[in-house]
């Protein structure tokens, strides 16, 4: 059975559409992209329906990501669905976990506890400041998506 996993941050328009679009190409470059179900969503909903915000885009595309989703509002029904809740920061985390019952707790993670080049504790949100923002983005997405493919990879 696939492995279902939801990248999560505020606006579902910058991290984790980047979260997902990274670790969709990785899976795929792997040979298995049959293996898993990715998708991402945002918790503040302000943002639903719209493509990821065109600087994300289009940084994702220079390191080779094309970023096609459409942002979504994260739903308790998530908790359910996913086998795995990778959240960007510590906001990210509360308010996932206020509508977690107790037993769906351990599902829900940082996507940084996965970084080993990077040791950071979130993913700075890159909206609203310039250019390196996005690509610090990218970079910390990298390195913790191939870890956590490794990590998955060994299970
Ligand atoms: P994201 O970034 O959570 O990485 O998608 C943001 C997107 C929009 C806003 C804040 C952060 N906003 O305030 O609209």
């Amino acid at each position: 059975m696939a492995i279902k996993i939801v990248f999560v941050c505020l606006g579902n328009i910058c991290r984790s559409p980047a979260a997902e679009g990274v670790f969709k190409k990785m899976v795929s470059d792997h040979g298995f992209a049959d293996q898993f179900e990715i998708d991402s969503a945002g918790t503040s909903g302000s943002h639903v329906g719209e493509l990821a915000d065109k600087r994300m885009r289009e940084h994702a595309k220079k390191c080779g990501y094309e970023l096609t989703s459409r942002s979504r509002k994260f739903e308790k029904e998530d908790l359910n669905a996913f086998d795995l809740i990778l959240v960007m920061d510590d906001k990210n985390l509360k308010d996932v976990a206020a509508q977690a019952l107790e037993s769906q707790k351990t599902k829900i993670q940082k996507i940084t506890d996965y970084c080993q080049k990077n040791k950071l504790s979130y993913v700075p949100d890159p909206y609203y400041g310039g250019d390196e923002g996005f690509e610090n983005v990218i970079d910390i997405l990298e390195d913790a998506c191939h870890n956590l493919l490794q990590e998955l990879k060994n299970k």
